[in-house]
């Protein structure tokens, strides 16, 4: 079996429904459940015994030891972390605490149980480190897009805690051995996205007829990977990456913010027109830009295609229709995440911004 943390969020439940639709191999998924997590996201695995739910931290070591001495994974899958950099922002004491003091003390327990294993598990074992392209830092309009060898330069309270983690992977494959991978991943979008993220809020706000928030003058660019496509990047790295090597993931579509916003409001035009007649774009609104806000992230992700032959599988333009539907096929997932907790945060992030103007023009 393997073992997943953080599996009941958006990247980590579509790799455990997506790993299970393609093996027996059983999952074993231990999970905090934050406010990110989502139980409702594992729903199709309810009562299919291939799939072992534990709802607990990656930092409470000896809860980690247990699990590991019981379940003898081939292979730990570490997803678990905090994610939003606005968060980050505003308070980053449970990025520390989860993303770097959590992944140390997840290495210890992983360490202690790989050293005990018998020489033909000990051989094959994994530890694949889930991390993102944040870590890289920002680029300016003409830099080459990120390699593997590019430094770290984290510039927000998320991404310096990513690259915290990245750099402790990395020491306890080079001081002690453990066998470990890590993949750096552009923006992923699609199902089970929490829409405190660009394009669930997107879409979610658009629907309630809110203002579309976008930051600055929105041409901040990221590159998009639909998260099945790095479902399956991170499949392969584990299946045939190098040991201590580490795969940049992505999608090669580069786009400015507005011209998310303005595809997203397009293809609600299309399948969701408003009862008035108008146009989604006439929600957008530019509000303040977030803090220390990075200008410009972009993959390059040809060594994991060149070396262990993968690609992502869908364009932007069929990634983005597919997630766009899902979001209108499932309005009772988007209800149930959006508590009280979700609500506040949306009063702390985006209260005190002006009020909805004229759509700005684009491009
Ligand atoms: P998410 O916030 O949706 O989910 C994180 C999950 O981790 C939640 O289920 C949460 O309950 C759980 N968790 C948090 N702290 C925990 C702890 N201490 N112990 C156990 N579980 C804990 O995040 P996501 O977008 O699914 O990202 C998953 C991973 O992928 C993260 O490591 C993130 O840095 C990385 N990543 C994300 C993106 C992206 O675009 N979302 C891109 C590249 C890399
Ligand atoms: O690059 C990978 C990273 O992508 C992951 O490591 C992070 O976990 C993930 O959250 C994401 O980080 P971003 O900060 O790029 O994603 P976010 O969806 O928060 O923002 C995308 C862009 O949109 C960014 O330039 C900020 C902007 N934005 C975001 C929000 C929430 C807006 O303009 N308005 C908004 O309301």
């Amino acid at each position: 079996m393997i073992l997943v943390t953080g599996g009941a969020g958006f990247i980590g439940a579509n790799f455990v429904l997506d790993w299970l639709a393609q093996s027996d191999e059983p999952v074993l998924n231990l999970d905090k459940l934050t406010y990110a997590g989502n139980l409702e996201n594992l729903s199709p695995l309810a009562s299919d015994p291939r799939h072992v739910f534990v709802q607990g931290d990656i930092g409470d070591s000896a809860l980690v030891a247990g699990l590991l001495a019981q379940y003898q994974p081939r292979a730990v899958l570490n997803f678990a972390a905090e994610s939003h950099v606005d968060r980050s922002i505003h308070g980053p004491e449970d990025f520390i605490q989860t993303n770097v003091v959590g992944t140390m003390r997840l290495l210890q327990a992983v360490r202690a149980y790989w050293q005990a294993l018998d020489e033909v598990p000990r051989t094959a074992f994994r530890f694949l480190h889930v991390s993102t392209d944040e870590v890289y830092g920002s680029l300016a309009p003409e830099d080459a897009a990120f390699t593997e060898v590019n430094k770290l330069e984290p510039n927000s309270p998320y991404s310096a805690s990513k690259a915290a983690s990245d750099h402790l992977v990395r020491a306890w494959h080079h001081t002690y051995g453990l066998p470990v991978l890590t993949t750096n991943c552009s923006n992923n979008y699609g199902p089970l996205h929490f829409p405190e993220k660009l394009i669930p809020l997107l879409i979610v706000n658009a629907l309630a007829g809110k203002p579309l928030p976008v930051y600055g003058d929105g041409l901040q660019v990221r590159d998009w990977l639909y998260v099945k496509d790095h479902c399956s990047a991170i499949r392969r790295v584990l299946e045939s990456g190098q040991v201590g090597e580490l795969y940049n993931v992505g999608g090669w579509n580069e786009k400015p913010n507005i011209e998310i916003v303005h595809t997203v409001c397009s293809l609600l035009d299309e399948l969701r027109p408003k009862a008035d007649g108008t146009a989604y774009q006439t929600q957008i609104t530019h509000v303040q830009d977030r803090p220390g806000h990075d200008r410009r992230y972009a993959i390059d992700a040809s060594k994991i295609e060149r070396e262990l032959g993968w690609r992502p599988s869908e364009t932007f333009e069929s990634g983005i229709r597919k997630t766009v539907q899902w979001y209108l096929d499932n309005p009772d997932w988007v209800a149930h995440v959006q508590s009280g907790a979700y609500r506040e945060w949306v009063q702390t992030q985006y209260a005190g911004q002006p009020a909805p103007a004229p759509a700005a023009v684009y491009p």
